[in-house]
């Protein structure tokens, strides 16, 4: 439910987050000359080590933040975010990474799958903002289709675009198709048990839905965001929208290349970021974070019985110390082993700004008493602690 302060609470966040964005790109410079060090792989393979440092098959740092996995004949795929050293990392300056693995735990280096562009007329050129990128794969027209949030060069976080790019192969290259705020022109579709405050009402606009209004003609901002297939083959883009005070979860066509204009918003005015979903015994779940920028904050859990909602706000699913903080990470993914019920990873990024190429990755195992779902800390695990 709306609730002027909270509103209020959530400006004065969201000035905060802007001013934060501001300090990193003024003062983002110290730490710029860190020198990256590269080491052979360390003992414990086999094993998940959330926080430490992980190396590809070439003994290199995995780089691939705010990633997703693709599972396809029985190859794992990970996607992620490039970063470069210092504070230039937090923009794209080489593009969308690939690893592949077999085992989830040793993933060899399968190069740049979508490369940042020279030419600056284009939407990806380098130094542009190309985040959270997710791979779905279409079996109609057998392409993999890759969405990413995209801001534009020199823009800051204004843009807000989805954008999309298309292969023949998992690894890629992957094609720059467009950019665009997505469902311009459209209303809300309503699941059933939608409260009436939670309708848009176009003629008397209430606080909430003032940037869902003016952005109603040209399209809705798209930030943070995930990709999630349903078991019907219908594919779903969920992201931060409306300033990032409300997500939207959006139906892409049957290519997987479109949206069709059939969206629903989820927790209004609440500034949920990061989404990551999954389903497990016919109900959707959602975890996010809130919207501090970099710094992290506590995860949010949501579930639904239908994906467009209404979804049902669960509180923080983290378990173990610095729960509050999402043990200093921000959720990304989550990715289902194998298709196994409750083989469910939460994979989330743990960010250095002032060094982008040092962030690091927390998988932690997502764990159900009944339905009841937890992220429980775990210093090193195994694919043996899954369904536990
Ligand atoms: C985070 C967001 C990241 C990135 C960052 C920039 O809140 O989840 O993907 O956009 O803000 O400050």
């Amino acid at each position: 439910m709306f609730n002027v302060f909270k509103f209020q609470s959530s400006m004065n966040n969201y000035r905060f987050f802007i001013l934060s964005r501001l300090f990193f790109a003024c003062f983002g410079f110290i730490g710029a000359q860190q020198v990256y060090a590269q080491s052979t792989p360390p003992a414990g393979k086999g094993k998940f080590t959330p926080i430490a440092q992980w190396y590809d098959d070439k003994g290199v740092a995995i780089n691939a933040h705010g990633g997703g996995v693709l599972f396809k004949d029985n190859v794992y795929y990970w996607f992620g975010e490039h970063k470069v050293a210092g504070s230039a990392g937090n923009t794209s300056q080489v593009g969308v990474h690939c690893y592949s693995s077999t085992n989830l735990y040793d993933w060899k280096d399968e190069g740049i799958a979508l490369p940042m562009s020279d030419d600056e007329r284009s939407d990806i050129v380098k130094g542009c903002v190309l985040e959270r990128p997710k791979v779905i794969y279409n079996a109609k027209t057998k392409k993999y289709v890759m969405w990413f949030h995209l801001e534009l060069k020199g823009k800051g976080y204004s843009a807000a675009r989805t954008g999309l790019a298309i292969s023949d192969k998992p690894t890629g290259p992957y094609r720059y198709i467009r950019s665009y705020r997505p469902n311009a022109g459209k209303m809300p579709f309503y699941p059933k048990g939608t409260p009436d405050s939670d309708r848009v009402n176009a003629t008397i606009v209430k606080e909430q839905d003032k940037f869902f209004m003016r952005d109603f003609a040209g399209g809705q901002m798209a930030r943070d965001m995930t990709l999630f297939v349903d078991d019907d083959g219908k594919a779903y883009h969920i992201f931060s929208s409306e300033e990032n005070y409300t997500l939207h979860v959006a139906e892409l066509n049957a290519d997987y290349t479109a949206h069709t204009g059939k969206f629903s918003r989820v927790y209004i005015g609440q500034q949920t970021e990061a989404p990551a979903i999954f389903k497990r015994n016919g109900i959707y779940y959602m975890i996010g974070s809130g919207c501090t920028g970099w710094a992290p904050n506590a995860a949010r859990l949501f579930r639904a019985k239908s994906i467009f909602g209404p979804w049902e706000y669960l509180g923080n699913p983290c378990i173990g110390p610095n729960k509050e903080l999402t043990y200093g990470g921000q959720s990304t993914y989550v990715l289902n082993v194998n298709g196994k019920k409750n083989a469910l990873i939460f994979m989330a990024d743990k960010w250095e700004p002032k060094n982008a190429i040092d962030g690091r990755y927390i998988w932690l195992p997502i764990t159900f008493t009944g339905d009841d779902v937890k992220v429980v800390w775990k210093d090193s695990w195994d694919l043996g602690d899954l369904g536990k």
